[in-house]
């Protein structure tokens, strides 16, 4: 896992204190299984930097929408972009939207999970796109 001599990342998963619905909890489990936290974190933590924080969607002011066209095509927001596009059935990219703008830390206090204590098979199967 991750690329020797790397900082680990993925092994905590920051989320807001409020039971996450079964859309949202299925995106937890695409998340931890497409490795978002090489790039992204939340709250500063279980992740690298390279992309913007998670935490701060509800701020921004982003709805499901916005992740979900962020997925498919990250370059044609931003024609420099650096995020993968990922290849994602629909059920996966609407629950890891809704799950990615779920937390609202303006009113929920920080929970972290670890990796093995998220949905495992709550995810839909892959299509499309290689591991
Ligand atoms: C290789 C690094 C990388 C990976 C992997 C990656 N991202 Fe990103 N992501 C970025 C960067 C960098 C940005 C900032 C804007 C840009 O350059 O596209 C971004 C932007 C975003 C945004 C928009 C943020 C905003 O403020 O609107 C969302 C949402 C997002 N990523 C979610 C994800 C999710 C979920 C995954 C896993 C499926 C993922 N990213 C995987 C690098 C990455």
């Amino acid at each position: 896992m991750g690329f020797s001599g790397a900082k680990p990342y993925g092994e905590i998963i920051p989320v807001a204190r409020h039971t996450l619905g079964p859309q949202e909890g299925m995106g937890l489990s695409v998340y931890v299984d497409r490795e978002c936290a090489c790039c992204h974190r939340s709250r500063g933590r279980g992740g690298h930097r390279t992309g913007p924080d998670l935490s701060n969607m509800t701020r921004k002011g982003r709805k499901a929408a916005h992740p979900v066209g962020y997925f498919r095509f990250p370059q044609a927001v931003d024609s420099s972009s650096i995020m993968p596009q990922y290849d994602l059935p629909e059920e996966a990219r609407t629950a890891l939207a809704a799950f990615v703008v779920s937390p609202d830390f303006s009113r929920y206090d920080m929970n972290i999970l670890q990796r093995d204590q998220t949905p495992k098979d709550a995810g839909p199967p892959e299509e499309g796109t290689p591991r």
